[in-house]
């Protein structure tokens, strides 16, 4: 290298540090927005690079994903249509940031078929993760046959097996380069822990669920800001169901339509309450602080763990199926949290006043729990099973596993001494273990233990198909068809 490019690097350098310097970001709303939140890179909380460590690569990984940014559903909706009834009814002047609520009209254009429904931009989530993940491990090689888990959410799922199948010419190849959908009801109580929505097979799950915490601490904050901007409103009185409205509508206008009007009104210190306030909903909820989470989320940690220990493209002995190298799982928000509590993530001893999350707050900066960071749109958890030892010999010298929520690496707690903070196989597998005690039986904690058929365990990767979980099968994409 000579001197020039030499400097020219350490410039590079310089600047990539200082844009990522967190102090001089400018703070972005959208990063703040919870569930709200489109797909973005999380920080990295713990220092630690999310790239593959060098002289490892990945030779197997399990996500567990929500689905793509989507319209809001039917309930947000009614709410979007009674803040559009009252900006139209009444007759005020609105100056400074609000100037433009006049002219406002919500982003929906089909009510019969969007709501609910995936916006282009969470189909483009969706996609974009396949391409990545194939670039990222290369796990399958062209025209292989490649399946994913999902519940409704089949569009995401299958914008995804789009993305990672987006190569090659199979046109004259009908039965290579193929997707399988693997789906199963959603939400129901009939399939207990086989399932991708388990806590609503867990009675118990709903008696720890104190999310309504979150519901209080709107309360300290929203009637203030519903203050602040109606000095700028003359005729029209907002109040704090309004602002609850006009808080959600900043990622959702963002993502359907690109407009970031209501991202712009709030100030910093608004935006980390409203982020706190799901934070405090998601920890209650389904997270750490609802004692029946690590109940549900763990028949997913034990089932893919299972897997990792058996390695790629093997088929557990008591089993039919083997799974691709790469398993992916498709859900729901409420899904991701309580995988973080089975497996004891994001659980730091070094600021020991953080847990349990003050409801009253202020929002403690020093938390690791952040729904922003978790289930954002596209959000993702994943479990990485890597090859150590030299990249050009494919013989496997040790294998590592390592956590990974949003591109972000969290070490698993005590267990951080491989490369890139990686926890050894041998010693993953035993933690896993060490938390069942901590999650409970799913069939006592849930109180199943006189209903018929209930089962503690997850199949779904193993067996196919699977009678407890009822799955059944999409194909992705559909053969194409002429049209005479
Ligand atoms: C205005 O209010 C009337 C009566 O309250 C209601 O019927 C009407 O739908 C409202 N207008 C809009 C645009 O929602
Ligand atoms: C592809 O995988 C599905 C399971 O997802 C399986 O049923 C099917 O037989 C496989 N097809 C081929 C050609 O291997
Ligand atoms: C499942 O839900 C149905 C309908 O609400 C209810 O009758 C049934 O008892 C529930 N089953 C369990 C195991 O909770
Ligand atoms: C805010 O005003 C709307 C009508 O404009 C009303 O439906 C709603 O109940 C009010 N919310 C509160 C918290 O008062
Ligand atoms: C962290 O661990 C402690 C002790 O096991 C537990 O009480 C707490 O709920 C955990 N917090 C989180 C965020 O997991
Ligand atoms: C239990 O499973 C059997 C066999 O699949 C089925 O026939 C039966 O209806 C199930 N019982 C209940 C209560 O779901």
């Amino acid at each position: 290298m000579n001197a020039a490019a030499a400097l020219l690097s350490l410039a590079c350098l310089a600047l990539i540090q200082a844009s990522g310097s967190g102090a001089n970001a400018e703070f972005n709303p959208l990063h703040h927005s919870g569930p709200a939140s489109p797909y973005f890179d999380a920080p990295a909380q713990f220092g630690i690079p999310p790239s593959t460590p060098v002289r490892c690569s990945v030779d197997q990984a399990a996500y567990i994903v929500r689905h793509g940014s989507r319209f809001p559903e039917p309930g947000s909706f009614t709410g979007w249509q009674s803040l559009f009834a009252k900006l139209q009814n009444a007759t005020y002047t609105a100056k400074g940031p609000l100037a433009f609520l006049p002219s406002w009209v919500p982003p929906i254009d089909d009510g019969p078929h969007q709501p609910l429904f995936l916006s282009s931009t969470g189909s483009k989530e969706a996609f974009d993760l396949g391409v990545d993940l194939r670039k990222r491990y290369r796990l399958t090689k062209g025209g292989d046959n490649f399946t994913v888990w999902s519940v409704r959410v089949v569009d995401t799922a299958t914008y995804f097996t789009l993305g990672y199948l987006s190569q090659g010419n199979y046109l004259s190849a009908a039965d290579e380069n193929r997707g399988h959908v693997i789906t199963m009801p959603d939400s129901v109580n009939y399939t207990f822990a086989d399932s991708l929505t388990p806590s609503a097979g867990c009675p118990a799950y709903s008696t720890g669920d104190t999310s309504s915490k979150a519901t209080t601490f709107r309360g300290t904050y929203q009637g203030k800001i519903a203050d602040r901007l109606n000095q700028y409103l003359d005729g029209l009185t907002l109040n704090a169901t309004d602002i609850g409205v006009m808080q959600d509508l900043c990622g959702f206008q963002a993502e359907i339509s690109g407009d970031t009007y209501f991202c712009d009104i709030f100030t910093k210190s608004e935006w980390l309450d409203y982020e706190y306030a799901h934070d405090l909903n998601y920890y209650y909820g389904s997270g750490p602080g609802n004692p029946v989470s690590a109940t549900t989320g763990y028949p997913w940690v034990k089932a893919v763990t299972e897997l990792l220990v058996t390695g790629p493209k093997q088929t557990p002995s008591d089993s039919h199926f083997a799974p691709p190298p790469l398993i992916m799982s498709f859900t729901h928000d409420n899904n991701l949290p309580p995988v973080v509590s089975a497996l004891g993530l994001w659980n730091t001893s070094l600021f020991p006043s953080v847990y349990p999350l003050s409801t009253a707050g202020p929002p403690n900066p020093h938390r690791t729990f952040r729904s922003s960071y978790l289930v954002a749109f596209r959000g993702y958890i994943a479990l990485e099973r890597l090859s150590t030892g030299p990249h050009h010999v494919f013989a496997v010298v040790g294998a590592d596993a390592r956590a990974q929520i949003n591109n972000a690496v969290v070490p698993v707690p005590g267990c951080a001494s491989g490369p890139g903070s990686s926890c050894p196989l041998a010693s993953f597998a035993t933690y896993v273990n060490s938390r069942a005690a901590v999650a409970g039986d799913f069939v006592g904690t849930c109180g199943l233990r006189d209903v018929q058929n209930a089962t503690g365990a997850l199949d779904i990767f193993t067996t196919f198909p699977s009678d407890a979980a009822q799955t059944s099968m999409l194909l992705v994409p559909l053969p194409y068809a002429h049209t005479p």
